[in-house]
């Protein structure tokens, strides 16, 4: 059955599009929620005295689908008055989600390490939102699902009073049927988050802090993640096309419903289906009778000629189709109706993991050029938002990075449309650690109920996603050495085997030699640092019919703009007092030399990975700074967030950014001179300058004097160094060549006085939708514009016009000025303000950057 296909696909994916397909509608419930936190308990309540009516709920994703019951009788927290309708909640704080209640701090949070971020994320945190029911909704005909992409975390929730379920491990998305509770006219949902200290070795941010739906479907429907799509022949003349739907049955009686699925190509420049576009495949209907309470599989398949296939690009493009499947029943008067439309977004393309070449998506080799990062998006913390992490994505994709582990825990479902959209590769990452912690209260609490449940639920969300190459099954957990090592790691990945046969899963392992169980256990060998150190032939001939790749590397840490002298004469060094390291201020040299003792400067990665050509590339240790974690600085008094990153915490470019360019885009051409060039207290002193680039040869010109011009030393390095340049004001310009002839310039001049500010913005418009950002970069800059590389003067933005400033930050690990301040200190002569359009308007908004005695600045910005 083919419908027009204008009125089938709304397929926008921003995160909070809600979409009405014939027979299911899912919209968001983001809107209009009420909040409080409480420090200590507040109800008396916990997750064990929940437990035992919380882990039903774990039922759907056990291969003993009847391995708990609650308990009869009525479950605990019925009488806590949050969850009462006639509860006065007027005082609670009103917002929308996506939410993260300690982004606002403040710093040095009682309990909280610098590990965690050093915010308030501990305490019990309660949600209230009034829902409304319509006749409709409650005549027996309908399940009404509420879906949570993440709530961090031990989750449980109330619908008028009653316990609906919960779940615990807070990186996880799950579903909850309202259906048995919902009433007609008014429903109170009540939300109860609990959220321990050192649940994490990073910032875990805290609350609903991804999106919420509501689905309304027939009571039979596709299930939740219902569709398992596969592509196991590719060519590019023909692609088999297999769908397999779950059809969940949660009605009284028997039904009986035709299942058919329909592939339409999506517009890349749309990112929809071209309205009026013609099915490319179809799958005809089959007719299955599914009996009350129960879910029956229909297994399809069909062909799509001239496939448009997904691969990263540049060499690839990242095509992609979706499938709409339709459940339709016979109606009384014999017609058919559409019971329920489900659409799933899949790529057609194949993979395969070389042992000796790495990894191969339809047939090409493609290096693995990627980064890991945390969850947190900086200055608004874990809150999702879709354009801060589209804005990074972009970010890193300029840099090369075509791949990105989403360490060390399940993503927001929306980073990997993105990936499928923009071409990432994923690693998709369950867990930090197994039944051993690393901290108090980690996952190693909730391993033994929940392993099962969490990974069984996470590749059913992510396995239809192209963009996903492989399954992390954890990261350095405890046991990597031990004979455990190996059985638990069997067990997980026969897990994800069971739910994915065609990916192949790896874990990343810092401390296990190849004669460990668990790398004889693993698919795929993951080293972190180990690679470094020689390990990837040690694994390599031990495992000839493995693949291996660096999942971790690195750990490279650097202060944005802020050089240290002297410079080790090494590539890479370990940070000391004596070089790379300022302990008083905490900052660390930014000529991207210096790592702690178990990492590697980037040159050093390249180094060690190129002597390996069967290793398949690299995951490093970071794309983005993130909260907490300030390795070396995560002690008392210390700093607040990471050093890891190539990019700064404010999503300002470190000069490491374009030592992974010169890489990653060896094609590009580039030329990046550092320190900058303004040195008053430095005349005379020995000030080294480094060019990254990816050219044959570069020279140096010292205020236009030749300092040499310098060959390439061996095809792993992008680091050129003049090391005993002295410093004397003027100007840096370096001329880079390829095949003897120009390619590339770069130039630092010596900054004067501080004279004003210069404002500019990533994107002239935005959308007016409460939601898109606008990021407004500011830099301190003298008479002539030239930045002035230590500034740090303190910049106040304002806005006018119908936006909202959401926060500011400097990329300085140790400014403690609470994200939401107007005020903020330039780092390294800049910053970077937040804003967000306010909902439903047009027109323009205005942001003004000012500082005391300097020129002010200036940017507008368009709604629409
Ligand atoms: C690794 C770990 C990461 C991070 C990193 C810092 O060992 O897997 O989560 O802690 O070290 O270098």
């Amino acid at each position: 059955m083919l419908f027009p296909v204008s009125s089938l696909l709304l397929l926008a994916i921003a995160g909070s599009a809600s979409a009405a397909t014939p027979g299911r509608d899912r919209s968001s419930l983001n809107a209009d929620w009420r909040f409080s936190r409480f420090t200590s308990n507040p109800d008396s309540l916990s997750y064990n005295t929940l437990r035992s009516w919380i882990l039903p709920q774990a039922n759907d994703f056990l291969v003993d689908g009847a391995k708990h019951t609650a308990p009869s009788g009525t479950a605990p927290g019925s009488n806590v008055a949050y969850v009462q309708a006639n509860f006065n909640d007027a005082g609670w704080q009103s917002l929308d989600l996506p939410h993260d209640w300690a982004i606002a701090g403040p710093w040095n949070a009682p309990g909280i390490s610098g590990g965690m971020g050093r915010l308030p994320t501990n305490g019990v945190g309660w949600y209230r939102k009034n829902l409304t029911a319509t006749a409709s909704d409650v005549d027996g005909t309908k399940s009404i699902f509420l879906d949570f992409d993440g709530a961090m975390s031990y989750a449980a929730v109330w619908l008028n009073g009653n316990l609906v379920g919960g779940w615990p491990y807070g990186y996880a998305s799950f579903r909850l049927d309202l259906t048995p509770y919902l009433k007609e006219g008014n429903n109170i949902l009540a939300v109860r988050l609990d959220n321990a200290v050192e649940n994490s070795r990073w910032y875990p941010g805290a609350g609903i802090y991804r999106n919420v739906w509501l689905v309304k479907v027939d009571k039979t429907h596709v299930a939740q993640y219902g569709t398992q799509i596969t592509t196991p022949s590719v060519s590019s003349s023909s692609a088999t096309v297999n769908v397999v739907v779950q059809v969940e049955n949660l009605g009284n009686a028997t039904r009986q419903v035709d299942v058919t699925t329909d592939i339409y190509e999506i517009d890349q420049s749309t990112n929809t289906v071209a309205s009026g576009a013609a099915a490319v495949a179809s799958i005809k209907p089959t007719t299955i009778s599914v009996g009350a309470g129960k879910k029956q599989a229909v297994n399809g398949s069909t062909a799509v000629a001239n496939p448009r296939l997904w691969g990263p690009p540049p060499a690839q493009t990242p095509n992609l189709y979706v499938a709409v499947t339709t459940l339709s029943a016979t109606g009384a008067n014999g017609t058919k109706t559409v019971i329920d439309t489900y659409e799933t977004r899949f790529g057609i393309r194949s993979i395969a993991y070389d042992p000796s070449k790495g990894l191969l998506v339809n047939g090409q080799h493609v290096y693995v050029q990627g980064v890991c990062n945390h969850l947190d998006q900086g200055a608004i913390g874990t809150a999702f938002n879709f354009r801060a992490t589209q804005r990074q994505l972009q970010t890193l994709q300029e840099m090369g990075a075509n791949a990105l582990r989403t360490s060390h825990n399940p993503p927001a479902p929306e980073l990997l449309d993105l990936a499928d959209t923009m071409g990432f590769l994923v690693l998709d990452e369950a867990f930090d650690c197994w039944s051993s912690g690393k901290v108090t209260n980690d996952y190693h609490l909730l391993y033994s109920d929940w392993h099962e449940a969490d990974l069984r639920a996470f590749i059913r969300r992510d396995r239809n996603h192209p963009s996903v190459i492989a399954w992390s099954i954890g990261n350095e957990v405890s046991e990597q050495s031990s004979s455990q090592g190996g059985s638990l790691g069997q067990q997980l990945q026969n897990i994800a085997h069971s739910e994915d046969p065609t990916r192949q899963c790896t874990t990343a392992m810092n401390a296990a030699g190849p004669t460990a169980a668990l790398p004889g256990v693993i698919d795929i060998i993951g080293l972190n640092y180990e690679g470094e150190t020689g390990a990837y032939g040690s694994f390599h001939s031990r495992f000839p019919n493995k693949m291996i790749w660096g999942t971790e590397t690195a750990s490279c840490i650097s202060s944005r703009g802020t050089y240290l002298f002297p410079v080790t004469s090494a590539n890479s060094a370990v940070y000391s007092t004596s070089g790379g390291a300022d302990g008083t201020h905490h900052y660390l040299s930014a000529y991207e030399l210096f790592t702690p003792g178990w990492g590697s400067s980037p040159d050093g990665v390249f180094a060690g990975q190129d002597r390996y050509p069967f290793v398949a590339g690299e995951f490093v240790w970071t794309g983005f700074d993130y909260i907490g974690e300030p390795t070396p600085y995560g002690g008392s008094g210390g700093a607040r967030s990471s050093y890891f990153g190539i990019v700064d915490l404010a999503g300002f470019r470190k000069d490491r950014f374009y030592l992974y360019q010169a890489r990653w885009r060896p094609d590009l051409p580039s030329a990046h001179i550092l320190p900058h060039w303004t040195w008053p207290d430095r005349v005379g002193q020995t000030t080294p300058v480094h060019v990254f680039s990816a050219a044959d040869e570069v020279e140096l010109f010292v205020n236009g004097a030749s300092a040499g011009r310098l060959k390439r030393p061996n095809a792993s390095t992008y680091r050129f160094r003049w090391d005993s340049v002295k410093y004397a004001p003027g100007s840096l310009r370096a001329v880079a060549y390829k095949d003897g002839k120009q390619w590339a310039v770069d130039e630092r001049r010596t900054a004067g006085d501080a004279a004003a500010l210069n404002v500019t913005v990533d994107r002239a418009a935005i959308a007016g939708d409460g939601k898109d950002l606008a990021y407004v970069s500011v830099a301190v800059v003298d008479a002539n514009g030239t930045v002035v590389p230590r500034a740090s003067n303190e910049v106040t933005f304002s806005v006018s016009g119908p936006g909202q400033l959401v926060a500011t930050d400097n990329g300085d690990p140790t400014d403690y000025t609470a994200f939401p301040s107007a005020a903020r200190k330039a780092f390294s002569g800049l910053a970077m303000g937040i804003v967000r359009a306010q909902k439903g308007q047009t027109g323009q908004v205005t942001v003004t950057a000012k500082a005391d005695g300097l020129a002010q600045g200036q940017v507008t910005i368009t709604l629409n």
